[in-house]
This record gives C-alpha cells, structure tokens and sequence, in this order.
C-alpha cells in the first residue's frame, strides 16, 4: 500500500470538488434543503434529549427509587417521540422528494442537450454511453443525493447533538470516547481513494458494456449471417469479466470499512469503560451518569459508523455527477445568430464558397474550397468516387454542421444568419441511410410538418410515388412502421422519406444516393417522382446512376473534397476522365 499521506490531504480538496458539483445539481432546491437541515437538528436533540431522560431514570427512579416525577418522565418521553416521529418523517419524505427531483431535472436537460447536438457529438458519447449515463448514473445520483441527506446530516445531526451532550455530561470521559474519530480519518480516506478509481473505472466499463450490447442487437442479423456469435460471445465476456473484477475490487476495499472501523470504535469503548469506572471510584460520576454515557456513545457510534461511509457515498455520487457533468459541458449545439434573418419568400439559389469542412480528428478534410452556383429551381446532380465528400457537402445545406471555412450562401444569405428552424424548414433532405420511426406512416411523413392535414400527407405520398403502396399496406396511412423491423422494403422505406422531405414543400430538396440500393421498380417510381418535381424547387441529387443524371440540368464532379469539373453530360464526357471513368463502369456494369 502507498504512503496515506497524499491520500489524506487530497480527499480534502476532492471533497470540495464533488460537493461543488453535486450543489449545482442540488442548488433549485436549497431551500426545501435548509428546511430538510432544520428538520434533523431537531431529530439531532431528541437524541440527546433521550440520553439525559436516562440519566434521570437511573439516578432518580432505579437507585433512589423516587416515584414522584414518574408522570413528568412519562410525558417527556412522550413529547420528544412525537416530535421526532414528525421530524422523521418529514424529512424522509422531503429527502427522498429532493432526491427524484434533481434526477427528474438532470434527465430532461440531458435530453434536451442531446437533442440538439449535431452527429459528431455521438462520435464523443455513443448511445450506449449516453444511455448508460441517463438511466445508471442518474439513478445513483438521486440516491446519492437522498442517501446524503438521510445518512450523512441526519446522522451527523445525531451525532453532533450526542457529542455535545456527553462533553458537556463530563468532557474528560468524552475525550476518551471519541479518540475513534481521529484514528478512523486515515483509513477511511485511504479506502475512499480506492474506491473513487474502482468507481470511475466501473462506470466507465458499465458505459463500454451497455454501447457493445447495443451495436450487437442493432446488427444482429450481420452477426448471424457471419456466424459471429462465438466472437460476439468472447467480446461480451471479456468485458462482462472485467466488470466483475472491478465489482469484486470495489467490494473488498467497501467491506475494509466495517473492521477498520469496528476496531476503532472497541479501542474507544475499553478506554470508556476503564476511565468510567475509575471516575466512578474517585466519586466524579454517578452511575446514573455513566449509564447515560454509555448509551449516548452507542447513540454516537451508530451515526458514526454511517458516516464513516460517507467518503464512499461521495465518491459515488460525486462520480455519476461528474459523469453528467461531461456530457453538458461538451457542446457542439450549432450557435444561431443573434439577430437572426427572416426570410419572407424564399427562392432557393444555393451558393458555395470557398467551402472548407473538416471532420474533427480527421487530417485531411472532407471538403477543400468548393465553390458552386445553384441556380432557383435547377437540378443539379453531384456524382464522385466514395469519399469524396458529396454527403458532407449535402449537410452543410440544412447546416446539419457547420463549414469549417467558407460559407453556404441561401438566396444570398449565410446560412448562419438565418433562422435554424427555418432553414431547415425550406431545405428537405433525404440521408443516405433512412430511418423511420416506430409509428404510423401517417406520423412519418407528417414528422416534416406537424401541422400537415391529411390532404398535405397525401399530396406528399403521391408526389413521392408512395400512395399506391401505402394504400395496399394493412392499415393504408394508419399501419405502424419503422423500428427493429420495418416491414417494408428499401424503395418503399426511401419514398416514405421522400414525401416527409415533400410535405413541407421545400424550397431546396437535397437528395443523398436515394437510388443507390434499390430496384428497378422502386428507381422507376422515384425517378418518376423527381422528373414531376423538377423545376418546381432545387434539387440537389446525388448518385451515380445514369437515370438520375439524365434528370440534372448540370453535373457536378467531386473528387476528395474538390469539386473537379461540372457541366452537361455530353460536356464531361468530353473533357473530364474521371467523369469517363465513372461513366464507363455506369455502361459496363449496368445495374
Ligand atoms: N462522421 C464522420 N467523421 C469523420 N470523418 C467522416 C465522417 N463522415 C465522413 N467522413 C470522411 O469524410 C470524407 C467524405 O465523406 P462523405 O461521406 O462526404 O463521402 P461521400 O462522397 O458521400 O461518399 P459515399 O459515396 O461513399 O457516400 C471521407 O473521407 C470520410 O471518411
Ligand atoms: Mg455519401
């Protein structure tokens, strides 16, 4: 073992710290605290209250056999269990209130944080991390919260009203009492280091679990095609064994407490018993006197012993808050403008300029001085190897992030200037990968427009060449898709986000690769889709296949990060070899 020194002066500082933290979780209600404070200070005296009662009882009743006072003592007795029966119970209740309450609190703003944050926030905090945290750490936090209360100032209350009534009882005998306090500060600090490395190591490797279960159960059916069971198998147990480790590490340093401290306090209660007995002899001391004593120290040690796992508790809670405390302090939320600009009508010219963007911890960018000029109403297709940066560039359109250099300009204004919300309001975009909620396909489509009518989601579905089929599912508009398992195919789920983009008509209508799984059939409907839509907003089409370049005004050609060429068809194919490239393997490999 190190040398205890350090240890005992960091907690200090520590203490400090984790109480900082959980006091801004804790500050809304302080309060309904300071009641709560009041409340056990009361609790606090009926302790001492009920030692001098015993004191009276033996010097009075047992050994003087004085009878008189009896209905007094009964009364007493009485009065202070009421009161502190009342005590009890308010502060229970208000303890354990405080406590669901700032988990209430901390979920919400943890949700609402999330739900702004940008996609390379989740690079930081997988799901599995953010759940993790939700659900585990705010539940130690509430109980760490309640528990501080309950345990660490209720006792401590017990404890300080005791300690004062002994000292002031016979202070010499209580300094020989309470010798276990200072010899118990060093193990204790000690262990509490311990347990706060076990604790951050264990949270952390709960996270790690959680987010491997996760990808498992999202990629099951890949995990099952490629027989990767017996691997997910060893991964899985692999982590699951070191969370054992780490639990049975936290166990042995937890169960140190109770001998240590076990120890300590029977050291104590021989020097009681010894120096009592002497004080008895010497005449300093009745032995009403020295009943009392006693009890009061078992009255003492009790709250002490719970405190003595206060370190623990801190650690604990500190942890979890700490562990939050990460998640609101990383903020890539995109900052919207101070004053920002309305719009009446929108056109829908784009304009890129000198366009950088780079991914964070990525070296070379994904985007290097693009410029390009989309005029109101005309098609333009973008096609390029993988990588080169054509979803990045479809992003910054909705300012799903932001450029790194340069500026995205809508209708001549910054896109930074505008209004979030309605930005991305007059831009719809359809990702390269779909997703669709667990719910109606009515609900779907309207997720682009809460306010759409029926009429506006039909509209949609037919401009999107869904209605036929939506029509033909069990409950037509009303069928729950979406989830684990969606139930329709690829060119179905694709055009239930097309008419989700359409249902608020977009001015600007970024279409991500939308063809570039499908079947003929489900391309044939949406090519037809975009040929009705052309001309009526902007339309940024990105993909490869020929069908969809045939839709475009004018070809964009994108290579990593740059654009390389544009023009029409016939133009590229004439002076662009990656464009000939590109179209070669279209013809050669028709799909
Ligand atoms: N979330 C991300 N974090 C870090 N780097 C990324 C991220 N997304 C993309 N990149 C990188 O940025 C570059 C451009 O990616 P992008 O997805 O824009 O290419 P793309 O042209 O859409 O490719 P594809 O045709 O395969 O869809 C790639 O080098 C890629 O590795
Ligand atoms: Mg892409």
């Amino acid at each position: 073992m190190t040398s205890p020194r350090p240890h005992a002066v960091a907690p200090l500082r520590r203490w400090r710290d984790d109480f900082r933290v959980l006091y801004r979780y804790v500050r809304p209600y302080r309060w309904a605290m300071a009641g709560l404070v009041l409340l056990m200070a009361l609790v606090g005296a009926t302790n001492a209250g009920m030692t001098y009662l015993i004191q009276w009882v033996m010097d009075t009743l047992i050994i003087r056999l004085d009878f008189r006072r009896l209905p007094t003592l009964a009364g007493a007795v009485l009065l202070i269990y009421v009161v502190r029966a009342l005590a009890m119970y308010y502060s229970t209740a208000v303890s354990r209130t405080i406590g669901a309450r700032v988990v209430h609190d901390v979920r919400r703003r943890l949700f609402l944080h999330v739900l702004e944050q940008p996609a390379l926030f989740f690079r930081r905090f997988p799901s599995g991390q953010l759940s993790s945290r939700m659900t585990h750490d705010g539940t130690v936090l509430q109980q760490g919260v309640t528990e501080v209360f309950t345990d660490v100032v209720l006792e401590g209350f017990k404890a300080l009203a005791v300690a004062m009534y002994i000292f002031w009882l016979n202070w010499r005998l209580a300094l020989v009492a309470l010798v276990a306090v200072p010899l118990l500060v060093v193990p204790v600090a000690v262990i509490g280091h311990r347990l706060r490395r076990v604790t951050e190591q264990f949270h952390g490797a709960v996270g790690d679990l959680t987010h491997h279960f996760h990808q498992v159960l999202q990629g099951l059916w890949v995990v099952q095609a490629y027989w990767g069971q017996a691997r997910e198998r060893r991964q899985f147990e692999q982590k699951t064994d070191g969370l054992l480790r780490l639990q049975r590490r936290w166990v042995f340093w937890n169960a140190l407490h109770a001998p240590i401290v076990e120890v300590c306090l029977g050291v104590a209660l021989f020097g009681l018993i010894a120096y009592g007995a002497y004080q008895i002899r010497q005449g300093d001391l009745t032995p009403g006197g020295f009943t009392s004593f006693v009890a009061a120290m078992l009255m003492v040690y009790t709250p002490l012993r719970r405190l003595s796992k206060l370190n623990d508790l801190l650690q604990q809670t500190a942890t979890a808050a700490h562990r939050l405390e990460q998640v609101f302090l990383y903020d890539l939320r995109l900052p919207e403008a101070p004053v920002p600009v309305t719009l009446p009508v929108v056109r829908g010219e784009l304009r890129f300029e000198g366009v950088g963007f780079r991914y964070p911890g990525k070296s070379t960018p994904a985007l290097i001085d693009v410029n390009l000029s989309v005029a109101a109403g005309e098609t333009v297709a973008v096609i390029g190897p993988s990588g080169a940066g054509k979803s990045t560039l479809a992003q910054l359109i909705p300012r799903l992030m932001d450029v790194t250099e340069g500026a995205v300009y809508l209708d001549g204004h910054d896109v930074r200037t505008l209004r979030l919300r309605e930005l991305r309001t007059h831009v719809g975009w359809v990702p390269q990968e779909v997703f669709l909620f667990e719910d109606t396909v009515f609900n779907n489509i309207a997720y682009g427009w809460p306010a759409a009518t029926e009429a506006d989601v039909v509209r949609a579905a037919r401009q999107a060449h869904a209605h036929e089929f939506i029509l033909q599912l069990p409950e037509g508009y009303r069928t729950v898709i979406g989830g684990e398992t969606t139930g329709l195919s690829g060119g179905q789920a694709q055009r239930i986000a097309l008419a989700r983009a359409l249902v608020r008509r977009p001015r600007v209508l970024v279409l991500d690769e939308v063809t570039s799984a499908l079947d003929s059939e489900s391309e044939a409907h949406i090519l037809a889709a975009l040929a009705e839509l052309k001309g009526t907003c902007t339309m940024i089409i990105i993909g490869h296949r020929w069908s969809m370049l045939r839709l475009a005004d004018r070809i964009v050609v994108m290579d990593k990060g740059r654009v390389v060429d544009e023009g029409t068809h016939d133009e590229l194919l004439r002076r662009c070899a990656l464009y000939r490239r590109l179209w070669r393997r279209q013809v050669a490999v028709p799909t």
